[in-house]
C-alpha cells in the first residue's frame, strides 16, 4: 500500500441505491473528478461523482505527489512542435494550478502537507548536456526563473541539471480527503463501489447507469484517467499507459530537502513527505509501458540501490506501484468526448503529471459547463486527432496491438497445469483454448480467459503484483480476473478446472 493510503483515514460513502435527476454526473472519484466537482459546486451545480472502488484508492493515492510545472525536459519539446505561445502558455497553466491549489488548501484549512519546494531534472550521463542546454535556452522566455545546474547537491553523480524554484508538494489523498468534507458541505452527492456501465442519450442529456440505478443529468464528466468507452472518442489509438513504482524509506540521515526527477531511463524521482511526524523520503521511477515488464522485482531492486547510494542507513517501510496514461503527442486531452456528444466531457492523458493537470482539467471542464472561454484549453484540445501522425509512436502502438492480438495467441504452448511452477501464472492451452493460469503457495489454481477484456489483446503475467497485464492500452486484472486498471471495465472471463 502507498505510503499516502497508509497514512490517511479516507472518508467512506454509500453505494448508489437510489434514481435521481442532477445536473452533472462525474464518473471516477480520483483527483480529477473531485476537484472538478469543488469547482461545479461552488457555482452552484447539483453534482454527484459515481466512483467504482473508493475514492483515492487508483492512481491518485499511488501518485509521488510533487506539484509543479516542470515535466521532466519538456519546454523545449513544446517550443519546436508548437511554438513559443503555446509553451509558455503551458508554463501559466501549470504556474496557476499550483497557486490554485495552494489557495485552495490556505481557504480551507486543509492538512495534506502541501510545501513549496524548489524542484529539479537532471542527468548522469554526458550524452544528455546537450538536451539540457537546448531545454535552458527554451525556457530563458517561458520561466525567468528557471536555472541551470552545473553541480547539483545529491549523491547520484549528476553532472546537470535544471531548477525550478518555488513548485511544491503534497499529500495527494489527504488533499483529496479535504476535499470530500468540502464536497459533502456544498451538498455533492457522493457514491462508492458504484462502477458506471452505460451512458446514453436521453432528450435533456444524458442517462448515466451502474448495474441496479440509473442518474438523469445535463452533463458528463468521464474522469475515469483511461475513458472507458471507446466510442466514439478513439482513445486508445492515441494513448498508452505506463506503470512506475515507487518505495518509502526510514533513514536517520538528513533527507534531500527538493524534489528531483532524472531525465534518463529508468527515471529515478525523489522527494519526502511525512510518516509518524518524521520526514522520510519518497523514491520512484523504473516506468515502463503497462504490460512490458513482466517481472517488477527488476524496478524494486533498482529503487532500493539508489535508496542505498543516497541514504545507506535506509529500511523499507512501503513500496506500491501504479499507472497513467500518455498521449502520442505528450499531452493531455480535456474538453468535450466527441463531437457527436454534446455536454459529455473528459479528462485524460496526464503523463504522471496530474497533481497539476487535474486541477487545469477541473478549471476547463466547469468553464465549458459554464459555457465560459478558458485562456488554456486550446492547449489540450480534446478533439485533435494531429498526434496520430506521430507515426513512430503510432507505428509502435499499432505493432504491440496487432502482436498481443494476433500472432503471440499462435506462440502459446500445450496445457501441462504440473509445469505451472507454485505462485506463479502461465498462459496456456488446452483442446485449443487458451486458459491462464495462477496457481498460488498452496496450488490452488485460478484459471481465467487471458483475452483483454477491452479489445482483445493477450494478456501478460506480471510475476511481482501477481496481475494480468494488458500490452496494448493498460488495463490490469488481479489473478482472479477482476478488473483493477482501466479502461477496461469488465473482469475477465473464469474457467471452472
Ligand atoms: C508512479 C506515478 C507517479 C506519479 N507522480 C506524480 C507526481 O509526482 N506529480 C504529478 O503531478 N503527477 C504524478 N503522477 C500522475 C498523477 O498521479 C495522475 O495523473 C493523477 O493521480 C490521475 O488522477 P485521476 O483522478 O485522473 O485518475 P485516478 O486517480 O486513477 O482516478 C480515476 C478513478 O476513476 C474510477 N473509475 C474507473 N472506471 C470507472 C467506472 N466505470 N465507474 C466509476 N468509476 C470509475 C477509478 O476507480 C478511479 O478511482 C504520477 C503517476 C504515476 C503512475
Ligand atoms: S487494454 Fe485495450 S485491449 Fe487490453
Amino acid at each position: 500500500m502507498s505510503i499516502w493510503l497508509d497514512s490517511v483515514d479516507l472518508k467512506k460513502f454509500p453505494k448508489l441505491e437510489e434514481d435521481f435527476k442532477c445536473d452533472v454526473v462525474i464518473i471516477g472519484g480520483g483527483i480529477t473528478g473531485i476537484s472538478t466537482a469543488y469547482y461545479l459546486s461552488k457555482k452552484g451545480f447539483k453534482v454527484c461523482i459515481l466512483e467504482k472502488n473508493l475514492f483515492g484508492h487508483k492512481t491518485t493515492g499511488n501518485t509521488t505527489g510533487k506539484v509543479t510545472s516542470q515535466h521532466n525536459l519538456f519546454y523545449d519539446y513544446l517550443y519546436k512542435t508548437f511554438g513559443f505561445n503555446f509553451a509558455k502558455d503551458y508554463f501559466e497553466a501549470n504556474e496557476h494550478a499550483i497557486n490554485d491549489i495552494e489557495n485552495i488548501v490556505k481557504e480551507n484549512n486543509i492538512e495534506c502537507d502541501f510545501e513549496r519546494k524548489a524542484s529539479y531534472v537532471f542527468t548522469q550521463d554526458n550524452k544528455y548536456i546537450q538536451k539540457f542546454k537546448d531545454e535552458f535556452s527554451a525556457l530563458k522566455h517561458i520561466n525567468p526563473n528557471a536555472t541551470y545546474e552545473h553541480t547539483i547537491d545529491i549523491p547520484l553523480n549528476a553532472i546537470a541539471g535544471i531548477k525550478f524554484p518555488n513548485q511544491a508538494q503534497i499529500n495527494s489523498v489527504k488533499y483529496i480527503n479535504g476535499l470530500l468534507t468540502i464536497l459533502e458541505k456544498n451538498g455533492v452527492k457522493l457514491y462508492e463501489n458504484s462502477k458506471v456501465e452505460d451512458i446514453s442519450s436521453v432528450s435533456d442529456g444524458y442517462k448515466v447507469s451502474t448495474s441496479s440505478n440509473n442518474i438523469t443529468c445535463k452533463y458528463v464528466c468521464i474522469t475515469t484517467r483511461y475513458p472507458f468507452i471507446n466510442f466514439p472518442g478513439f482513445h486508445f489509438l492515441k494513448m498508452y499507459q505506463s506503470t512506475a513504482y515507487a518505495i518509502s524509506i526510514d533513514t536517520n540521515l538528513p533527507v534531500l530537502e527538493d524534489m528531483f526527477i532524472s531525465f534518463e531511463s529508468p527515471t529515478i524521482s525523489l522527494r519526502y513527505t511525512y510518516y509518524n511526524n518524521k520526514k522520510i523520503p519518497i523514491i520512484a521511477g523504473f516506468d515502463h509501458k503497462t504490460g512490458k515488464q513482466t517481472n517488477s522485482e527488476d524496478a524494486y531492486l533498482f529503487l532500493e540501490q539508489i535508496a542505498k547510494k543516497v541514504y545507506p542507513d535506509y529500511k523499507i517501510i512501503s513500496k506500491w506501484s501504479t499507472e497513467d496514461c500518455v498521449s502520442v503527442d505528450k499531452l493531455p486531452y480535456i474538453g468535450e468526448f466527441s463531437t457527436f456528444k454534446p455536454n459529455l466531457y473528459m479528462a485524460t492523458g496526464f503523463k504522471k503529471w496530474g497533481m497539476t493537470t487535474s486541477n487545469i482539467a477541473a478549471n476547463i471542464l466547469c468553464d465549458k459547463i459554464c459555457g465560459k472561454e478558458n485562456k488554456y484549453s486550446y492547449l489540450f484540445n480534446s478533439k485533435r486527432f494531429n498526434p496520430l501522425k506521430n507515426y513512430k509512436e503510432t507505428g509502435n502502438m499499432i505493432k504491440e496491438s496487432s502482436e498481443s492480438l494476433v500472432f503471440n495467441k499462435f506462440k502459446i504452448k500445450n496445457f501441462d497445469i504440473n509445469n505451472v511452477p507454485k505462485n506463479s501464472g502461465k498462459v496456456l492451452k488446452s483442446d485449443g483454448k487458451i486458459i491462464r493460469i495462477y496457481k498460488d503457495e498452496n496450488e490452488k489454481v485460478y484459471a481465467v480467459k487471458p483475452i483483454c477484456s477491452h479489445l482483445g489483446c493477450l494478456l501478460t503475467w506480471n510475476q511481482t503484483l501477481k496481475t494480468w497485464d494488458c500490452p496494448c492500452h493498460g488495463s490490469r486484472f488481479d489473478f482472479m480476473g477482476n478488473c483493477i486498471y482501466g479502461p477496461s471495465n469488465e473482469g475477465l472471463k473464469k474457467y471452472n478446472l
